[in-house]
């Protein structure tokens, strides 16, 4: 099969580097790709948004098979696009996207099916929410942009003249666009973190296994907010009892809830889960596979990985098991200085040949990188992301710091703590 994967980041590079393992492929075209992915993908410079340019690039090309990973195009319909013109793909419908492009669509299905999430109200207006909350009177409050914001159209407001400035500046001053025009206010909820990606054909859901995200820039979950610095795999915080429980409250519930609004999911469904003293309750949905806990999730992957992917789109998930190694995986990001606000682009990488480590210990995956002059230069914030497997966390965090050292750029930023808090709750 010739295959498209649509994207260009550290996630894209994972999805590639899987797929590429199963005999059904015999090409793979990914667009945009980008440096790294070029090793392993033609790489086409199609943007990821751009979809008519990607139904004529899968036309022109014969692609037997699309994976979008991205959420943009997803949401904006790549996938329905993709099938009037007969080209089967891998990802949820435009309608099915809303569950991660649209907040307010998202809360309203989880109220309407009883499916455990904080407690909250939608508004359009920044005086009623205002009121709505002084009303509450309860602090830290979460204030959340309805659309897409690059996982930083959320607030966590500790007081009423926060939650006052930070309606004004979603609302009023529209820094996230117009995504700012709805708000959803909601209860802040405390428990750890877990992150659960999930195979989907529109009736049967098969989660992955699960991972922990880190998502602030510095160590000690200090700094701002980024795509995700590191991610670990298992996550020691979902024992078996609390994934049967998600499986009964959360994913079966959520599958169902879908499918009866007439928007069955396909694809990959990923769960943002806290889970609280009352239990675990969904933070967010996203449409997609998470980016880094893909470079984690897929290199524990025992299955085919397009066979997987092709019994979603055909409705066969029941049929196909997915299995997973009991090993754990660790995955360190190497981002540019400043990220994820201002930072330069350009800077030559040392201690890669045809991107990988020539060691092999480890597992790179490119989420930022440019060919120049057949130079491998840094082209974006998150720059890697270097993955390592052990029977372990412990191994696998050692193996994966240790790799990391022998990779260097000017102005090079990782977290050093990256499965800290995994490894305590082990403890
Ligand atoms: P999101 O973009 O929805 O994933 O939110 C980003 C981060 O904000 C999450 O990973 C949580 O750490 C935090 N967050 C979002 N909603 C809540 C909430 N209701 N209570 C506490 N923390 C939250
Ligand atoms: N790592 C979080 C996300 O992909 O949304």
């Amino acid at each position: 099969m010739k295959l498209l994967v649509v994207g260009g980041g550290g996630r894209e590079h994972a999805i590639v580097k899987k797929l590429k393992e199963s005999d059904l492929c015999s090409e793979i075209l990914c667009a945009p790709g980008n440096g790294g992915i070029a090793a392993d993908a033609r790489c086409v410079p199609v943007a990821a948004t751009d979809i008519d340019g990607q139904v004529e690039l899968a036309k022109a090309e014969q692609v037997d098979y699309v994976v979008v990973a991205p959420d943009d195009p997803l949401a904006l319909g790549l996938v329905d696009k993709l099938a009037e013109a007969g080209i089967p793909a891998f990802g949820p419908s435009a309608a099915a996207a809303r569950i991660e492009a649209s907040k307010v669509f998202s809360k309203n299905l989880m109220k309407k099916y009883g499916i455990p999430t904080a407690e909250y109200e939608v508004f359009d207006e920044p005086a009623k929410a205002l009121d709505y909350i002084r009303a509450k009177g309860k602090y830290p409050v979460v204030v959340k942009a309805d659309g897409l914001a690059l996982g930083k159209g959320v607030l966590i407001c500790e007081s009423e003249e926060a939650a006052r400035e930070a309606l004004h500046e979603m609302m009023e001053e529209k820094v996230f666009g117009a995504s700012g025009s709805r708000v959803v206010v909601e209860e802040f909820l405390t428990g750890p973190e877990v992150s659960v990606l999930a195979f989907a054909d529109g009736k049967t859901l098969k989660p992955m296994v699960s991972s922990m995200d880190h998502k602030r820039a510095l160590d000690g979950d200090k700094g701002l907010n980024t795509g995700g610095m590191g991610t670990v795999a298992p996550n020691p915080c979902y024992t078996a009892e609390a994934a049967a429980e998600c499986e009964k409250t959360i994913f079966a519930p959520t599958m169902a809830a879908m499918a009866a609004e007439g928007c069955p999911f396909k694809g990959c469904l990923y769960f943002g889960l806290m889970l609280t003293p009352d239990g675990p309750k969904v933070i967010e949905y996203n449409c997609r596979f998470g980016d880094p806990e893909t470079q984690v999730v897929l290199p524990l992957l025992k299955s085919d990985l397009l066979r997987v992917m092709l019994t979603c789109t055909e409705g066969k998930l029941s049929e196909t098991p997915v299995e997973f190694s009991s090993e754990s995986a660790a995955c360190v990001i190497l981002a540019s200085g400043g990220y994820p606000e201002h930072y330069e682009k350009g800077k030559e990488i040392s201690g890669l040949e045809n991107g990988q480590l020539p060691g092999g210990e480890a597992m790179v995956y490119h989420a930022g990188t440019a060919l120049k002059d057949g130079r491998l230069v840094t082209s974006g914030g998150r720059v890697l992301g270097v993955t390592a497997t052990a029977p372990d966390l412990a191994a696998a965090l050692e193996k994966a710091y240790a790799a990391a050292d022998n990779i260097s750029f000017e102005g090079l930023h990782r977290r050093s703590d990256i499965g800290r808090r995994a490894l305590e709750a082990l403890r």
